[in-house]
């Protein structure tokens, strides 16, 4: 266990320059686990170089897959083949990385091979039932602790059964798992999802030359086929910039009136960027130019430029996925903003990296914003003044907390310290020394 590492920002006043975010936290776990799967070479540039991604690097590497780092983000991947992967002869350790853990017991379950899967303190704590179920399904057999808990042991199917389940939670990382596990299945296996999540699985899946299908089905709900039983074919992956670790800079630009920040090749895909949506709708000043399509992807460069002028609205909980790590943000947003901001259908943030809704509260009163938090919901009332700060924030290991909060501090009369900014690492390595090169005021605390 390392070190906590408070830190403390204060009111820095407005901030320029071009913020270059690293690689996408999603699309890098995917690559390296479609490349590890992949006959042949797959060569990745721009991969985020955080915790959780090299999390699942190692992991790929114990499954037999060759993995190799070639500096600044250019990774090189030689695929085991579909069931090719080989039991690996360690416990797999994925720290932080919910995203890490249940996709691979996805891709692990469906091979004739037994994994133990362990985790820090919050991954401990989340809930991996909800992949367990439609896994246990297609014949693979688990154990683990007390509401399917990590540590946790899969042991995976040699003779895999393709499903079709219809998932009762939003979740990508379910219908990722599921369409992993699938690949070394004989014949389709479908997810239908009610409320369609992030499509990078999909997506990448036809990148690497794997049949997948989708159907509308009624009422926005969707069926996604993915036809098992294809090898993968390595190729050349080019990682966008993330847009959820972009949303902290374009935050902290955005209140501090006076700032304009560019922020370059940013994934902007539908299911993913809602946060940039719903700024827009508070009234910022955000730019989208050289509009283009990277790897079936969509990307472009984002003009964020500060003024005291966002307002509080009414989010759609239609809109929760594509934006669903950005809540914490959008409420530090929201507490500069004037009038209320009113965000609903949140029950999944109660098991993210910490229980959010109840991190966000608890943070943002103590720094003395009027709010209240229901089961599943969260209203801001913004008054159009920076919050008062001075507060002490537990960050419960989990960066987007850590990260946000030092960003609200920027603005609060009195600076804001975090208990801890060591889970940072995890999804975006370079973000102190970004921000104050923005123009913001970090130290220790
Ligand atoms: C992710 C899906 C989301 C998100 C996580 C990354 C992914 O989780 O919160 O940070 O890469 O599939 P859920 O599937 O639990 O919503």
């Amino acid at each position: 266990m390392t070190e906590a590492t408070p830190l403390l920002s204060e009111k820095s006043g407005a901030l320029s320059g071009v913020a270059n975010v690293p690689g996408d936290k999603s699309m890098s776990h995917r690559s390296l686990m479609l490349g590890g799967l992949a006959v042949g070479e797959t060569i990745i540039s721009g991969l985020l170089e955080g915790e959780d991604v090299l999390h699942t690097a190692d992991a790929m590497r114990a499954l037999g897959a060759t993995v190799e780092a070639g500096g600044d983000g250019l990774w090189r991947t030689f695929g085991v083949g579909i069931g090719g992967l080989r039991e690996p002869a360690n416990t797999l350790q994925m720290g932080n990385s919910g995203t890490s853990t249940r996709l691979l017991i996805g891709l692990v379950s469906t091979s004739p091979i037994t994994c133990t899967f362990e985790g820090d303190a919050s991954l401990s704590g989340r809930p991996m039932q909800r992949i367990m179920t439609p896994l246990e399904m297609m014949g693979a057999e688990f154990m683990a602790r007390e509401g399917g808990r990590l540590p946790l042991t899969v042991k995976g199917t040699g003779n895999p059964l393709p499903i079709e389940y219809k998932s009762p939670v939003a979740s990508a990382q379910v219908k990722s798992a599921i369409m992993l596990a699938g690949l070394t299945a004989p014949g389709i296996t479908t997810v239908i999802e009610q409320t369609p999540t992030r499509d990078h699985t999909e997506n990448m899946l036809r990148h690497f030359g794997v049949q997948v299908d989708v159907e509308d089905l009624k009422g926005g709900a969707q069926a996604i086929r993915v036809h098992g039983q294809e090898e993968l074919q390595g190729c050349a992956i080019d990682i966008f910039s993330d847009p959820s670790s972009a949303a902290f800079p374009a935050v902290a630009a955005l209140i501090n009136e006076g700032s304009e920040v560019r922020l370059p090749n940013i994934g902007l895909n539908p299911r993913r960027a809602g946060i940039y949506e719903t700024l827009i709708e508070m009234g910022a000043d955000i730019k989208y130019e050289d509009e283009r399509i990277q790897a079936g992807e969509r990307v472009a460069d984002l003009i964020v430029r500060g003024s005291n002028k966002l307002k509080g609205i009414h989010v759609p909980p239609t809109r929760v996925p594509s934006m669903i790590d950005e809540f914490p943000i959008l409420a530090m947003a929201a507490s500069c903003a004037i009038g209320k901001t009113v965000m609903t259908g949140l029950e999944e943030l109660r098991v993210k990296e910490s229980d959010r809704l109840l991190m966000i509260a608890n943070g943002l009163k103590a720094c003395g914003v009027e709010l209240e938090m229901g089961e599943d919901s969260l209203v801001v009332h913004g008054t159009g003044q920076p919050p008062k700060g001075g507060a002490m924030i537990e960050t419960a290991l989990d960066h987007r907390i850590a990260m946000s909060f030092l960003i609200l501090g920027s603005v609060t009369d009195e600076p804001v310290t975090i208990d801890d900014a060591a889970p940072i690492r995890t999804s975006f390595p370079n973000f102190i020394d970004l921000m104050k090169q923005l123009g913001m005021v970090i130290r220790a605390a």
